[in-house]
This record gives structure tokens, sequence and C-alpha cells, in this order.
């Protein structure tokens, strides 16, 4: 058993896939290809978003945001402590502050109280993080970027195809709600390639021209190079691939949230365990299916789950607070109770879309026989 079953995924559509694989190798057009295009501009159309920008990998979709931005060394970024260690990376790879920031309890994700506290003369910008498939705070990010002017860059790697119901009423896609939204389509994600992938999204005509500069060697003229940029591409074939999937994306999401569903319905009631809540203005496409196991029983959970040949994953083991890398006397031990709970909490079960009933009832059984102990 894996934690995401991808094989499957692929057989059910390889016929498809097969030829969209061919017509690449065979009209040789590897880099920059009409599919890239195409793909470009069916995901504008499913997201509802005027630009996406096709690139390497997530990792750099964040990166050439922050720079698309324009932010210049010493400005501080406001970002989760309880995510993924790329998005506070490209930070401070760019000579810019991270300035990391306490989970809420309830969903995981960044807690705006929190991001209002950490704001200073020096602040540029916020970027939330949808982890594990849904949406962060997006209508109190938003007000607060509006009352101090700052940009906001939505982490969209995990919520991909997930919807958020802004304080006006409209249901629009993440990573449509600030400046830009970025994601990655690694290959477990929701929208997964074969390889890496990313993308950024902008509603802004004049950011999505700086945007698409800097991924390209920061030239819009072959050879001229107007500002310093990076080699940022979306391979055509990868485009080719996701250009097919993303047909399926809808149904993707509605797989891993009966999959939810499911675990939820079996799991709840489970003293000393906590299923995952989801927010009440959004879907939950649950890129993770997160469990919080109490009272320090986490790892033996994981372990008697392996012994059974169940795999899980923590994600993630430390805040970036914690983290060597991010080490500052800014956070010291216990500064985000929150976050370093959830650290020693979280167990992520398998989730993907080709889950079977009797695989799924299984993984069920093994976790019920552990409480049971
Ligand atoms: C929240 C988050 N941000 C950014 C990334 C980076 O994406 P990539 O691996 O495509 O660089 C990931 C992917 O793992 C992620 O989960």
């Amino acid at each position: 058993m894996e934690m995401v079953d991808l094989k499957s995924q692929y057989l059910k559509i390889k016929p498809e896939i097969d030829m969209a694989i061919h017509r690449v190798l065979s009209n040789g057009a590897f880099i920059n290809g009409p599919d890239v295009k195409d793909f470009q501009n069916n995901l504008e159309k499913y997201l509802g978003v005027k630009h996406v920008i096709p690139c390497a990998n997530g990792t750099d979709a964040l990166q050439i945001a922050m720079m698309g931005l324009g932010l210049m060394p010493g400005d501080e970024v406001i970002t989760a402590s309880f995510t993924y260690v790329a998005t506070a990376e490209v930070i401070a790879l760019l000579g810019l502050v991270p300035v990391l920031v306490e989970a809420k309890e309830f969903d995981f994700t960044i807690d705006p109280i929190e991001i209002e506290k950490a704001i200073t003369p020096k602040t540029r910008a916020i970027v939330p993080v949808h982890l594990f498939g849904q949406g962060a705070d997006m209508n109190a990010i938003m007000e607060i970027a509006q009352k101090y002017n700052l940009f906001v860059i939505e982490d969209t790697a995990q919520a991909l195809g997930a919807k958020y119901q802004l304080s006006d009423g409209a249901n629009v896609s993440l990573g449509t709600i600030g400046d830009i939204g970025c994601t990655s389509f690694f290959p477990s994600k929701n929208l997964g390639c074969f390889g890496d992938g990313g993308a950024l999204f902008t509603n802004n005509d004049k950011l999505a021209a700086a945007i698409r500069m800097i991924a390209n060697h920061g030239q819009k003229v072959r050879y001229y190079h107007d500002v310093i940029g990076v080699n940022s591409r979306l391979d055509t074939l990868q485009a080719a691939i996701l250009d097919v999937k993303l047909k399926y994306l809808n149904n993707y999401a509605e797989a891993r949230i009966h999959v939810a569903d499911t675990y939820d319905n079996a799991l709840k009631s489970i003293e000393g365990l906590i299923t995952p809540k989801r927010i009440e203005n959004g879907t939950h496409v649950f890129h993770q299916y997160t469990l919080r196991i109490l009272n320090g029983k986490r790892d033996a959970l994981r372990k008697h789950l392996e012994e059974r040949g169940i795999p899980s994953m923590v994600y993630y083991p430390l805040p970036l607070h914690f983290q060597k890398a991010f080490e500052n006397e800014r956070y010291p031990i216990g500064s985000m109770p929150i976050s370093e709970r959830l650290s020693s909490e979280v167990l992520s079960l398998p989730i993907h879309t080709e889950m079977l009933q009797e695989t799924q009832d299984f993984i069920v059984e093994n976790v019920k026989s552990f409480f049971r102990l």
C-alpha cells in the first residue's frame, strides 16, 4: 500500500495520456510547445482567472511571485510556521526576511490575529498557505492586507480546485483572491504531472507581464534582458499530461472528499483522536487527510499501522521556527504553542483518487484496533 496510488490513476486514463505524450514526441516541440498554451488557457478558464503563467515547479512559482512584486532585500514577508519549507525558503533566498507566525488550532492554517501582531513598518507581503486542501482565512487576511497596504501571495500548492466564499458572497477558486496565486504540479498534488511543474495566477495584467518576463530570463524579446530573471518553464510533455488530467480534477476532488467522509464517519467517535475540521465558507479538496492523535500516542499509532503494512506520514514533524535553517531568537521554544503541538500530534492517512473500499476498511480497522488495545 502507498500513501498515493498514482499508477492506478494513470491506468484509468492511459489511452488519453499516451496519445497526448505521443503527440508531443512526434511534433518535437519540447519547450514552449502548443500544449503549454492550451493548458494555460484551460486552467485560466477552470480557475476563473485572467492569467496563468506556467513555470517549472511550485517553489519557483513562489520565488517568481516575490520577484514580480518587486520585494527587496530586508523586506519582511509573513508566512506560517506550520507548513512546508518551500514557502519560507524562497523568502530567505531572495534576502527577504521570513516572519513566521502561529497556526489556528481549528484548521492548521495561519492565524490572521497573529499576522496582524507581526506587522512592522518593514512588512511588505503575506503568504498564506492553503494547507492540506482548504483555504486559509482569506477574508480576514485580505482585510489586513488592505489595511496595511500589503501584497498577498497565496500558496495554493495543496489546494488547487478548492473553492472559497468571499465576504461579498462570491464563490471563487483559491489562488485567485490575493495579488498572486502559486501552485505546484508535483505528481502527488491534486493536479499532478509526471515530474515537476508549477504555475502562477493573477488578475493583474501588469503583474502577469512582469512575471512572464522574470520566468523567461528577464526577456520579452529574445536575447534582450530587461531585468534579472530565472529559467523556469513547464515542459511541453508535462503540460500535455496536465491538460488531460485537468478535465478530471473535479472528479478527483470528489473522490478525495468521499474518502475523507468515510474516514470521518468511521473515526470521529474515537476518543484521543481528532478528525480534520472543515471551514464553512469553502470546499476542502483533501490533499491530505490529517488526524490529530492526542496523549502522545501519535508515533505509536504510526508504528502500529506500519507493522500492518499501512503507510502514514507526519506533515510536518517540525514547525519551521524549530528548523535549524530558520532558527532565530525571535522564536524561542514555546513561542508558537499550537504549531509546536500540532507537529507532535498530526498524522496523515493514505488518501487518493483510486482508494478501494476494502483498502480503506483495512486502514480504518487498524486505526480502531490501536485504540482498542
Ligand atoms: C505548501 C507547499 N508550497 C510549495 C510547495 C513546493 O512545490 P514544488 O515541490 O513543486 O516545488 C509544496 C510542494 O511540496 C507545498 O506543499
